[in-house]
């Protein structure tokens, strides 16, 4: 038997679409802006009320569906979220009962945008020792809740006014709110039956130094109570973020991991079919590309679509690959992610 191999993938992007046109009627923004500085054209955004333990059920649903299996084979969920449904408990166990398999454990994985190659070496861990046979992995973020407008009905009509104190808060914070949307994406993963197939190796860091490049000050336990209406006013329920700083990590951290998990694995970056990137913004990707010198159309995106939807993004694209045909069985894989923590990281898979 070879690593864990993914047997059936989902995904689900809940509303109809908000294009960049829709958001600059809320915030000092514009589609050419959003466009060139980031690749995006649209997001989705889930309704108020709705958790990413609902954004999941789809995509959990449709994963197991294409493995073949019912949801009463999962014997082990990993939910991959920086957007939970509560603080606490996570967002797993919420996802088993909706899937109706009350009992079988769930682990959260608090890995943000760098979820997946986490993910898949738990999951790998997993199956090796025997503690479960399928696994259901999930990403799925419901980032509509940090979003800084509050005339959510303004999106869809443009008669709608917005308050002027409104529309300069959120566009305080435009350099964010551009680049998230909702959405989940779900892999079913269980051992490959030959040696040849299966996950090869995964490579993952962690600097909690640079943890503050992006995250949320509020609501967080170290102070007492842990939310107060101060934190409200003062908007620390709204991430804060170092664009460009994490531009930088980004372009520098995720071409190191890739070579080093290549090379460590004697693979040849000309030897990968396709490089499965975390999708925070079109031009890392493309810089990241240039730095190890592959060919873009080995790295494909949905950005445009989508926008970043944080854990989500890979398994969004990797289900888009296996249902269009592009993922092929025998193919090498290299995922590539980084998110807030912060973490980075790289995973080797032959389909
Ligand atoms: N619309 C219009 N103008 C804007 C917007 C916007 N949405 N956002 C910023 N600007 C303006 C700025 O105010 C600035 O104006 P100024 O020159 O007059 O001061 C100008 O555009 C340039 O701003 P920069 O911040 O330098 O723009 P940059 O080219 O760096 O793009 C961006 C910003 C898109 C955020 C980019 O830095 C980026 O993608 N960084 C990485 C972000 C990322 O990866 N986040 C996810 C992390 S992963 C996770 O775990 C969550």
């Amino acid at each position: 038997m070879g690593g864990i191999t993914i047997v059936g993938t989902g995904r689900h992007a809940p509303g109809a679409p908000v294009t960049n046109e829709m958001l600059a009627r809320v915030m000092d923004t514009s589609d050419e802006w959003i466009r060139r500085r980031t690749g995006i054209e649209q997001r989705h955004f889930a309704e108020d009320g709705m958790g990413a333990s609902d954004i999941a059920v789809p995509a959990a649903q449709r994963a197991i569906e294409a493995a073949g299996l019912t949801t009463k084979d999962i014997d082990y969920i990993l939910f991959c979220t920086m957007t939970p449904d509560f603080l606490f408990p996570g967002s797993g166990g919420l996802l088993g009962a909706k899937l109706g398999i009350r009992g079988v454990p769930a682990l959260d994985i608090r890995q943000q945008c760098c979820a997946m190659p986490f993910a898949l070496q738990v999951a790998n861990g997993l199956v090796a020792s025997r503690a479960a046979k399928n696994v259901l992995i999930v990403g799925a973020e419901a980032h509509a809740g940090f979003m800084p407008w509050q005339k959510w009905e303004a999106l869809l009509d443009p008669e709608v006014k917005v308050a002027s104190e409104d529309y300069q808060r959120a566009t305080r914070h435009r350099a964010l709110a551009v680049l998230f949307g909702d959405g989940a994406g779900a892999m079913v993963v269980r051992a490959s039956e030959t040696a040849e197939r299966g996950l090869i190796d995964v490579e993952v860091h962690t600097d909690g130094d640079d943890a503050e490049h992006i995250f949320i000050e509020g609501s967080g336990f170290r102070r007492r109570p842990y939310v107060t209406p101060e934190q409200i006013t003062n908007e620390e329920h709204i991430p804060s973020m170092e664009g460009r700083d994490l531009f930088k990590c980004a372009v520098t951290r995720l071409p190191e991991v890739v070579r080093s998990l290549c090379e460590r694995n004697d693979v040849a970056l000309d030897d990968v079919d396709w490089f499965v990137a975390h999708q925070a913004n079109d031009r890392i990707n493309r810089v990241v590309v240039q730095s190890l010198g592959v060919d873009p159309e080995r790295v494909p995106s949905n950005i445009a679509k989508y926008g970043n939807t944080s854990g989500a993004t890979i398994p969004i694209l990797v289900d888009e690959m296996y249902r269009d045909g592009r993922a092929k069985p025998g193919q090498l894989v290299c995922f590539l992610a980084l998110g807030s923590g912060l973490h980075w990281g790289a995973a080797l898979m032959r389909l």
